[in-house]
């Protein structure tokens, strides 16, 4: 039992969880606290207070948890991605839904027990956008965030409705009830690109092709893409977000003009990954075998964000461009793993 204020990590098994943990436990002498559906590795699990292994969608298990610990942060990373929701619709819904309306409730009822805001860290997607094919995608060049808000997939639909209710929860809950407690939840969403980190793989995600080639070839391993090589969506090093996720969360309020941002980095095409990982791997052998149902997907999703705003507010700035991401980051660190 503690009653110092901790953080909360759901889904801290999955890939930002790696990062962030690894992260944050080196940061700050703060505790944190994780939820996951599967336990932690042995390598997090000495960096974290308590594990609890469970659904964000067991609300005794979340009860338990707002009488055991103070919360006033929350990274609420749990989520089905976009491949994997469209294999399970109405799963993908109750998780990327349900359970941030349940994470949303959760960071309200712990801001009244100890009376201050909760910051709750949302990460949203490139997938919140759609746009109707290649045409209008290249057309549109580098969106801004309230443009194109179309998703074509549950995973989309999900996230862009996920910033909707965190910016209710901030802004107007209960607006009509007389007596209601203020807004106890200072939510914060960023739209992250796809994301490439040398240590995880992702898994159920569309923007897969990338980190799934590297990996393949550091590995001797063939690979297939699944899109075609003039495909173009931004994408980041993974230490670059775990940086802006940390960066947004510390800002002071009263310095941000939105609740949720876009953050780029940079933004090749499938042709020019693959060129830098035959240069990285010359041995790598890299085939393209276009699953015509992913690349619609991909398709719909921007060639690049404009990250103006969160970079003038909280000073986004990412350390990696393309070939310094794969020269400084991926390359030496993968090669390092599977060696
Ligand atoms: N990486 C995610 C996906 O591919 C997009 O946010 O689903």
């Amino acid at each position: 039992m503690s009653r110092k204020p901790v953080v909360l990590i759901t889904g801290a098994s999955g890939e930002i969880g790696h990062g962030l943990i690894d992260q944050l436990s080196t940061d700050t002498d703060r505790a944190i606290i994780t939820l996951d559906l599967v336990p932690l590795s042995p390598k997090l699990s000495p960096k974290v207070r308590q594990h609890y292994v469970g659904s964000i969608l067991d609300q005794q298990l979340l009860d338990r948890i707002l009488a055991e610990y103070e919360i006033d942060l929350i990274f609420h990373l749990a989520a089905v991605l976009s491949t994997r929701g469209e294999f399970a619709p109405v799963t993908a819904h109750k998780v990327n839904v349900e359970g941030t309306l349940a994470l949303l409730e959760f960071a309200q009822r712990q801001g009244e027990s100890h009376g201050r805001s909760v910051i709750f860290m949302f990460p949203s997607s490139i997938a919140a956008y759609g746009l109707s094919g290649p045409d209008a995608k290249k057309r549109a060049g580098r969106v801004r965030e309230d443009e194109f808000n179309t998703p074509t997939t549950m995973y989309g639909c999900n996230k862009l409705y996920g910033e909707l209710l965190g910016a209710y929860y901030a802004g107007h809950y209960k607006q009509l009830v007389l007596e209601a407690p203020p807004s106890k939840v200072d939510f914060r969403g960023l739209r992250f690109p796809g994301l490439i980190s040398a240590v995880t793989l992702p898994s159920g995600g569309t923007s897969d092709y990338a980190p799934e080639m590297i990996h393949a070839a550091a590995q001797g391993k063939p690979y297939a893409s699944f899109v075609r090589p003039d495909t173009r969506i931004p994408f980041m090093a993974m230490p670059d977000a775990i940086t802006a996720l940390l960066r947004l969360a510390s800002t002071p309020a009263q310095r941000l003009t939105r609740r949720t941002y876009n953050i780029g980095a940079f933004a090749p095409s499938a042709q020019e990954i693959m060129d830098e990982v035959q240069l990285a791997f010359p041995n790598a052998v890299i085939t393209i075998k276009v699953d015509e149902r992913r690349q619609n997907i991909v398709d719909s999703w921007p060639e690049d964000v404009d990250d103006q705003a969160a970079r003038t507010d909280w000073g986004h700035s990412p350390k990696y461009d393309f070939h310094k991401a794969f020269r400084d980051y991926l390359i030496p660190t993968i090669k390092s793993q599977y060696t």
